[in-house]
């Protein structure tokens, strides 16, 4: 009998059959087909590599003292630690932290905070400013900030509208920023994905725009809310996005490689201000957003975990050679007319190949994805933008045996 499982962004009429994966361990998965080298860090989480051992011992720990409890009036010390630490850690400013499961939850709590934050002060501020081609989660709030297309087109009658600002590509940035000083006096909130796009298509933006964009914020008011979903935890170089341009944001979503990409688990962190707005002995104006699951004590022990190995070893000092490595293995692909937009930031390296037909939807996607598995490396290409986003472990080697890979699909596809 076939499994009856409906797996997510996944088309069952074309890929009847998903592989079946046993043990993991550093870039590399053990699956029914043999080994796969992780090139896209398991949808971009896994961080350090699959078990890192400290992760693995503080989550048997943690399950040998309390596996779950109810986080409305009670409290544990892995929670406890890890929003000290992601205090310490995150960019100045931000003291209070909400704990969530996803991505997609740590969203969708930074809009209720923003929205929460003006009603709490009389004040008719709702609307909410987005970027072209973002991509927040796939529940109705963050389908509504993320751009409109394939993804949400059978929802949109559930979705809210936003105030929606070109994508700030290079030399297009002024473009943007005047389009933001048009909508920013009385809305609630910017949301972005600070200097990369992820889902939208890995595109790539300046820390200099992103500091712009936060400031025309600070001058109307208008809450920034950074989604580092993707971004936090090393990806684009630094620990978060935002350090690169010297920024706070008013909100901090976190979730992914919080945990070290090893159990789902998620943060929102904010400003006093908006704890304080919330923060009154008339209930009503409780912040009423809960997941049963929120700060699942074993998931809180990972991510503390998550923090320690981010304190004792050289995590930055891996991170930049990863980064150096990216750079090297992807500069002939510069020079490649069979490539366009080859760029990198961070650990991210992405490409486009050429092909009659781009967007997500683009045939040569699911194509390109079975001749990676065929060669036994993870890679999802979004459309025909390939991009290679490993966890921090990888070696120069086996980075070799992604590219070689790349260059072969050219051969063939483009
Ligand atoms: C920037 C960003 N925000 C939010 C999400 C949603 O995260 P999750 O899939 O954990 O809900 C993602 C997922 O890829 C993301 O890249």
């Amino acid at each position: 009998m076939s499994s009856p499982i409906w797996h997510p962004f996944t088309q069952h009429a074309l890929t009847p059959d998903a592989i079946l994966v046993s043990e993991g361990e550093g870039a590399w998965l053990k699956t029914a087909n043999g080994p796969m080298l992780d090139a896209i860090s398991s949808w971009w989480v896994i961080t350090h590599g699959h078990r890192h051992p400290r992760i693995i011992e503080a989550i048997k720990r943690q399950a040998d003292a309390l596996d779950q409890v109810i986080f409305a009036g009670f409290t544990h010390q892995p929670a406890e630690d890890l929003a000290r630490g992601l205090i310490e850690f995150a960019p100045p400013g931000l003291s209070r932290v909400f704990y969530s499961d996803s991505g997609s939850t740590a969203v969708e709590v930074a809009l209720k905070m923003a929205l929460g934050f003006w009603k709490s002060q009389g004040k008719n501020r709702t609307r909410v400013i987005a970027l072209e081609h973002a991509y927040h989660g796939d529940t109705i709030g963050t389908m509504s900030a993320g751009a409109r297309g394939v993804f949400n087109a059978a929802y949109a009658p559930l979705l809210y509208d936003v105030a929606r600002l070109p994508f700030p590509a290079a030399g297009q940035e002024r473009q943007t920023l005047e389009q933001l000083k048009t909508v920013v006096a009385d809305a609630a909130a910017l949301i972005v994905e600070p200097l990369l796009l992820g889902a939208g298509g890995m595109l790539i933006y300046s820390a200099e725009v992103l500091r712009e964009m936060a400031s025309i914020c600070r001058e109307a008011g208008t809450l920034l809310i950074a989604d580092e979903a993707l971004t936090g935890f090393g990806r684009t170089g630094a620990l978060f996005a935002c350090e690169q341009a010297g920024l706070s944001p008013d909100i901090l979503c976190l979730a992914k490689g919080l945990s070290g990409g090893s159990l789902p688990l998620a943060a929102t962190l904010c400003r006093e201000e908006i704890f304080a707005a919330h923060y009154s002995t008339d209930r009503s104006r409780t912040f009423f957003h809960s997941s049963s699951f929120t700060a699942n004590p074993i998931a809180c022990a990972a991510a503390r975990a998550n923090l320690e190995i981010w304190r004792d070893e050289p995590v930055r000092e891996r991170i930049a050679a990863l980064a150096a490595l990216q750079e090297e293995r992807l500069a002939p692909f510069g020079k490649d007319p069979r490539f366009a937009n080859v760029r990198r930031l961070g650990t991210l390296a992405a490409l486009d190949l050429h092909v009659s037909e781009a967007g997500y939807l683009a045939q040569v996607a699911p194509e390109l994805m079975k001749f990676f598995h065929a060669k036994n490396i993870l890679l999802r290409p979004l459309g025909n933008t390939i991009y290679v986003l490993p966890p921090y472990c990888v070696t120069a080697a086996e980075l070799d045996l992604v590219y070689d890979a790349i260059r072969e699909a050219a051969g063939k596809f483009a």
